[in-house]
C-alpha cells in the first residue's frame, strides 16, 4: 500500500498530521527523525512529511534528518520547524526570533498549480512558531504568504520539496486537509487506499497467516479496544479464540450481565467468564494509597489471568487491544501526562505465560478501531458508551475499598448516567459517574437524623482525556440527580459537584 511517512521532531500535532492524512484515505506512518535514509528506502514511501518541533534550526543541537533524504527523489513537505529545515538546508535564511506567531492569520495564495489547488485565494491558517523564513533558497518560489510572513509556503517544483509555516492539521486552518491531500495525491502521487475495509480484510489474512492452528487467549472488559480485537480475531479465526472476562467486582451496574451478553449472544465470542469479586475485595481489605490499589488489582489480574491460561491451555497467543498512539512515542519528547498515574495494564502478561504477543490494532487510531467496530456489527450502545477506567471503581472510591462503598459508587453512578440520558446529555459528555471517600455529614431523612456519606458527582467535557471541563450541567439535572441518590442510596446524605477542570485536577479522583 503506498505510504505517506512522518518524521517526528517532537511536534505535539505529529498524531494529529497523521489523523488527517488518513482520513483522506492515505496510508500514514509516523517514525522518529533519526531514521536513516537507508532505512526510509527500504520502507519506500511516496512522500515525507518533517513535522514541527520546539527545536530552533540554529540552536546546537537541533534536531536534523538523515541529509541523505533530500537526494532520494522522494517529495517533502516540511511543516513549521520542517519548513525552516528546508529552508536552512538550502541555504536559505531562517530569522531568529524571541517572540512567538501564535494564533490566526490570513494567508494569502499567490501559486495555485500543485499544494494549494483548488484552494480560496485566502485562508485562515494557524500558526504556531518563533523562527521564520527570511530568504528563501535558491530554485524556491514563494506560494503563499501572510502580513507578517513573506513566505509563509514555499516550493521547489522541480526537487518536490515544499515548506510551510502554518499547521494544516489543525482545525484552525480551512481547507488544511486539502492541502495535505494535495501533497499526499499531487505531488506524491499516492493511491488513497486506506480504508477500515481494507484494514479489515488485509488484518483478517494476516491474522491467519501468523496464527496458523494455534489458539489466542484474549482479555475482554467490554470496552471498545478489546470488544474488536475480539470480534476480528473472531472473524478470523473461529473458536480457536479464547476470551476470558474477569468480574473484579468493581464493575458498573448491570455491566458483567451486558458484556457478557454482547460478547457470548450478539457477537458469538467464545468468553468465559470468571468470578472473581472476593478475591479482588480481600486483597483491596485495609489498602488506602491509589497507587497500591492501582498496583494490587493489575497484578491480581495476572494471577487470575494466569490461573486461567494454564487450566485452559495450552494457548500460543495472547491478543492485546494496543493502538497506535501507544505505539509511537514522540521522537523528541515524552509527554508528562503518562508518568501522573500509573494506568493499568497487562503488559507483563505475554512474558509470564511465554505466548505470542498478537496486536491487531495497533497500527489504528481510536476514531479508526470504532470506524472497524462497525464494519464487525459491534453494536452502536457499546461505542457510545463513556470510557471506564481499568481499575474500575477502586479509582472513583476515595480510601478503602469497601462493600459499601462499592454499592454507593455503582447505585450513584448509576442513576448519574441515567439522568443525563433521560437529558439527552449522555452522548455529549467525556464521562460521568459518582464518587464516593469516608467524609460523612448530617442528615434527615423522615425524623430520624443519619449521619451519611457525601458522594462527589463528577461530569466532565473533553476531546481525549488529556485535558478536561467540568460540565456546566442545568441546575435542574443536578437537582434531580442529587434528589435521587439521596431517596435512593442508602447511607447517602448530600451530594456534590465536582467544579474542577484538569488541569490541575486529574478526571478520576484516585
Ligand atoms: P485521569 O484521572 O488521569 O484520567 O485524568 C484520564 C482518563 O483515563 C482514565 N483512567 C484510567 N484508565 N486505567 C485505565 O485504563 C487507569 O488506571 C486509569 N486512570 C484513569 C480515566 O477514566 C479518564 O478517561
Amino acid at each position: 500500500m503506498d505510504k505517506v511517512l512522518i518524521l517526528d521532531f517532537g511536534s505535539q500535532y505529529s498524531h494529529l498530521i497523521c489523523r488527517r492524512i488518513r482520513e483522506s484515505h492515505f496510508y500514514c506512518e509516523i517514525v522518529p527523525y533519526t531514521l536513516s535514509s537507508k532505512l526510509i528506502k527500504k520502507i519506500n514511501p511516496k512522500g515525507i512529511i518533517f513535522s514541527g518541533g520546539p527545536a530552533s534550526v540554529y540552536s546546537k543541537n537541533s534536531p536534523k534528518p538523515d541529509a541523505g533524504i533530500f537526494s532520494m527523489g522522494i517529495p517533502i513537505l516540511g511543516i513549521c520547524y520542517g519548513h525552516q529545515l528546508i529552508v536552512d538546508q538550502f541555504k536559505g535564511k531562517v530569522k531568529r526570533s524571541d517572540k512567538r506567531e501564535y494564533g490566526r492569520a490570513v494567508l494569502n495564495i499567490d501559486d495555485k498549480s500543485d499544494l494549494f489547488k483548488d484552494i480560496d485565494d485566502k485562508i485562515k491558517c494557524w500558526m504556531s512558531h518563533g523562527d521564520a523564513a527570511e530568504e528563501i533558497p535558491k530554485g524556491f518560489k514563494i506560494l503563499a504568504h501572510t502580513s507578517s510572513s513573506s513566505s509563509a509556503a514555499i516550493g521547489n517544483k522541480d526537487k518536490k520539496f515544499y515548506g510551510i509555516q502554518f499547521h494544516p492539521e489543525v482545525v484552525h486552518t480551512e481547507h488544511g486537509n486539502e492541502i495535505l491531500t494535495n501533497f499526499s495525491r499531487n505531488i506524491c502521487n499516492a493511491k488513497s487506499e486506506w480504508t477500515m475495509e481494507n484494514f479489515v480484510n488485509m488484518s483478517i489474512g494476516e491474522i491467519h497467516r501468523s496464527v496458523g492452528n494455534e489458539k489466542v487467549l484474549c482479555a475482554v472488559s467490554g470496552g471498545i479496544d478489546s470488544t474488536t480485537v475480539a470480534a476480528l480475531l473472531h472473524k478470523a479465526i473461529g473458536d480457536r479464540l479464547q476470551c476470558v472476562f474477569v468480574n473484579n467486582g468493581l464493575l458498573r451496574t448491570n455491566e458483567e450481565h451486558m458484556v457478557m451478553d454482547l460478547l457470548r449472544n450478539q457477537l458469538q465470542i467464545n468468553v468465559l467468564y470468571v468470578e472473581a469479586q472476593k478475591r479482588f475485595l480481600s486483597k483491596l481489605k485495609g489498602i488506602v494509597d491509589p497507587e497500591k490499589k492501582r498496583k494490587i488489582i493489575g497484578n491480581e489480574f495476572v494471577e487470575v489471568f494466569t490461573e486461567i491460561a494454564k487450566k485452559r491451555g495450552p494457548f500460543h497467543w495472547l491478543a492485546q487491544g494496543t493502538l497506535y498512539p501507544d505505539v509511537i512515542e514522540s521522537g523528541v519528547s515524552k509527554g508528562p501526562a503518562s508518568v501522573i498515574k500509573t494506568h493499568h495494564n497487562v503488559g507483563g502478561l505475554p512474558k509470564k505465560l511465554g505466548l505470542k504477543l498478537l496486536e491487531p490494532l495497533r497500527d489504528l487510531y481510536k476514531d479508526e478501531v470504532k470506524q472497524v467496530a462497525r464494519i464487525l456489527n459491534v453494536p452502536d450502545d457499546l461505542l457510545k458508551r463513556h470510557p471506564f477506567p481499568g481499575p474500575g471503581l477502586a479509582v472513583r472510591i476515595i480510601g478503602e475499598v469497601t462493600k459499601k462503598k462499592i454499592e454507593i459508587c455503582k447505585k450513584s453512578s448509576n442513576i448519574v448516567e441515567e439522568e443525563l440520558l433521560s437529558a439527552n446529555r449522555y452522548d455529549k459528555v467525556w464521562q460521568a459517574y459518582a464518587a464516593v471517600g469516608d467524609d460523612r455529614a448530617v442528615g434527615v431523612v423522615g425524623d430520624e437524623r443519619i449521619y451519611g456519606h457525601i458522594v462527589i458527582v463528577r461530569v466532565v467535557d473533553s476531546i481525549d482525556a488529556m485535558t478536561a471541563d467540568w460540565t456546566k450541567l442545568p441546575y435542574d439535572v443536578i437537582e434531580k440527580i442529587s434528589d435521587r441518590i439521596t431517596n435512593e442510596v442508602e447511607g447517602v446524605s448530600w451530594v456534590t459537584y465536582a467544579v474542577s477542570s484538569k488541569p490541575p485536577a486529574t478526571i478520576e479522583p484516585q
